[in-house]
């Protein structure tokens, strides 16, 4: 189900989804929300451990619980943090992006009202891809 991308609650779901950071070490709160094939908004924020290693970001939280729930794809992106301009996803969490979406728009949103449009290719231009065995 395709539907028309309301910006505005997703801004809000990521930016509310912050306030849930555990971010004991880096002090970072990141918050995310991504709207999925079924019209859902589904938010996540980043999650920190002692092993600094294990720690987990917004995205890929809001991801892997809009999965959970259903999803089977990805509509568009929000992320919000405090910095200006609006920090980008990571790496690692835009490959993850391109296994649910194709170039869907990615909202970029800072605490102090900032906004920026990007997208999925313009941010990770090449994903690694790989064949789904039939
Ligand atoms: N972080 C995210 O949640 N999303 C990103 O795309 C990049 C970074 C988190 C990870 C860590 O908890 C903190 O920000 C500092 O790197």
């Amino acid at each position: 189900m395709e539907t028309t991308i309301d910006w505005e609650a997703l801004a809000r779901a990521a930016t509310a989804a912050r306030s849930g950071a555990y971010a004991p070490y880096s002090g970072f709160a990141v918050g995310a929300a991504v709207l999925t094939d079924q019209g859902v908004v589904v938010p996540g924020a980043n999650v920190e451990n002692a092993v600094y290693g294990l720690g987990i970001c917004a995205e890929r939280v809001a991801i892997a619980s809009a999965v959970a729930q259903g999803a089977k794809r990805i509509q568009a992106v929000a992320v919000c943090t405090d910095v200006e301009p609006p920090a980008r996803p990571c790496g690692p969490c835009l490959q993850v992006i391109a296994e649910f979406a194709d170039d869907i728009p990615i909202l970029l949103l800072s605490t102090q009202g900032m906004r920026q449009l990007s997208s999925a290719r313009e941010l990770l231009p090449q994903p690694f891809s790989l064949p789904k065995p039939s």
